[in-house]
């Protein structure tokens, strides 16, 4: 890794570190929340997070481009490098002190993700990674599972929003569950495919996601030995909504299943 590129984990680390303090240190206040759609919420810690992350990457990299989830997509010139950042993910969970969440950042480069870092406050873990340089949670190497058994599987998944969406996911659901060992849902996107790449968790699957939930989370767990797809087992991208975190072992019965699921 170059000095420049370990400059950008670096400060991907840093900036999500200070912004989960922040965040841990304001659980307990009183919260202003905003509704940006049925049961999507922001709440001024969302905002308060994403203001010292930007601080933070404008004064290490003022020429890069910034995607925040809560302010407008910028314009981004070939070659540019491009922050992906959710200051809060697990939002719900944070407005009710629920303590399950996280802040995740990464840095693609044309469109591929190369550094990624998801940090919880509340238990201090650090997940971190760089393109082909493996994946770690506090220094310490991960490994995804060797889970090669639906029937034993720790599967995870997360609500949509819209209820399309959610009828679509009771359905996968009904298809899953009789089929794996159990079923959980932690509240964050970005921790629940952490766990999969720490081998907490085999699968994960939610249909309709944002290039800022998995970006950081799914280069961790690729470089942890896992793959990152849409449901139908396609490679993800930073468009692709879909998101389908395995231990790789268990990708191609899965997305049998998925595919069959009616
Ligand atoms: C949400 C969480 C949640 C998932 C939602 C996401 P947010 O992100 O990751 O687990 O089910 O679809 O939008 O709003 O808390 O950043
Ligand atoms: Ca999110
Ligand atoms: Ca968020």
């Amino acid at each position: 890794m170059g000095d420049e590129r370990t400059r950008w984990l670096e400060t991907a680390m840093g900036a999500a570190r200070e912004a989960g303090k922040l965040l841990g240190r304001r659980l307990g206040d009183s919260r202003e929340i905003t509704y940006k759609g049925p049961g999507d919420i922001v709440t001024d810690a969302d905002l308060a997070a994403q203001e010292s992350i930007l601080e933070l990457i404008r004064a290490a990299f003022p020429d890069h481009a910034i995607l925040s989830e809560e302010m407008a997509s910028p314009e981004v010139e070939e070659g540019q490098p491009l922050w992906i950042v959710d200051p809060l993910d697990g939002t719900t969970n944070y407005s009710r002190r629920w303590p399950s969440f996280c802040v995740s950042i990464a840095v693609s480069e044309n469109g591929r993700v190369m550094a990624g870092a998801v940090y919880e406050p509340n238990v201090d873990e650090m997940f971190h990674s760089y393109r082909g340089g493996g994946a770690f949670l506090n220094g310490v190497p991960l490994r995804v599972s060797s889970m090669d058994s639906l029937a034993g599987a720790l599967m995870s998944m997360n609500w949509p929003y819209g209820r399309d969406a959610v009828i679509r996911t009771m359905r996968l659901l009904g298809c899953l569950m009789p089929r794996v060992g159990t079923m959980r849902s932690v509240g964050s996107a970005a921790l629940s495919l952490c766990y999969v790449a720490a081998g907490r968790s085999d699968v994960y699957f939610h249909p309709s996601l944002y290039a800022w939930d998995v970006a950081a989370a799914g280069l961790i767990l690729e470089e942890a030995g896992g793959t990152l797809t849409d449901l139908g087992g396609n490679p993800w991208t930073l468009q692709t909504a879909q998101c389908l975190g395995t231990n790789s072992l268990l990708l191609e019965e899965v997305v049998r299943l998925i595919a069959d699921c009616r």
